[in-house]
């Protein structure tokens, strides 16, 4: 059993979120997180990255977390059993928090399979007044599988990946997410300009 902290105290930036913001070259305070779901394949990662040009381009401070790239990294300790996503997606929350923070707009695509992890990452945002967003890349299995960009889909399929969501391990689909993208018969620029009409829409960006 991991041992916990005990005696620690919450210390006080001195630094507001306007005046972080302002450094930062922003003349609004623009924290959020954008929480994109979705199958392997679905276009998680092509549709963040898309717009994390988009606001980039437009002065807006934005930066991407991808599943891939994290679990090389910060969650490389870290497999695919329920536990383990439950673990990647708490630690890939208080980051995003932390980037929201700063008065990034942090994107974050994550299969993140499982409603009440989605769940933990939204609270954990808004239980400290930062605007969440979840965003659901609606593709279906079928499409997914017969993109197999990574060549996943047929090692799971193979019995070489054991646990892989779609195949041998579930995917809960969002219930209420902000935005709904369907991604088959849709551009990446379509699709992205869906999710910056949301963040338009609720004040994030002008
Ligand atoms: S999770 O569920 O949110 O913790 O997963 P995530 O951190 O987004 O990592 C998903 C990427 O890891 C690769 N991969 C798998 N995905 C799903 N299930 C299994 N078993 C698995 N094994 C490896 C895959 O490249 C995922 O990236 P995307 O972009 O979703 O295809
Ligand atoms: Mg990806």
């Amino acid at each position: 059993c991991a041992q916990v902290a005990t005696n620690v105290v919450e210390q006080k930036h001195t630094v507001s979120r306007a005046k972080r913001s302002r450094a930062l070259g922003s003349r609004a305070f623009r924290g959020s997180t954008v929480w994109l779901t979705g199958l392997s394949g679905a276009g998680k990662t092509t549709i963040a990255f898309a717009l994390e040009a988009y606001l980039v381009s437009k002065g807006i401070p934005t930066y991407a977390l991808d599943g891939d790239n994290i679990r090389t990294g910060l969650n490389k300790n870290l497999g695919f059993s329920k536990q383990d996503r439950e673990e990647n997606i708490r630690r890939v929350a208080e980051v995003a928090k932390l980037f929201a923070d700063s008065g990034h707009v942090c994107l974050c695509s994550f299969v993140s399979p499982f409603a009440e992890d989605r769940e933990v990452a939204r609270r954990t945002h808004t239980d400290s007044g930062f605007p969440f967003f979840e965003v659901f890349i609606d593709t279906p299995l079928e499409v997914c599988e017969q993109r197999d960009t990574k060549g996943l889909y047929k090692k799971a399929r193979d019995g070489q990946i054991k646990g892989f969501t779609g195949i041998t391990q579930e995917y809960e689909r969002p219930e209420a997410p902000e935005l709904v993208v369907k991604t088959v018969g849709t551009s990446i620029e379509e699709s992205t300009l869906q999710v910056v009409r949301l963040l338009e829409a609720n004040g994030i960006i002008p």
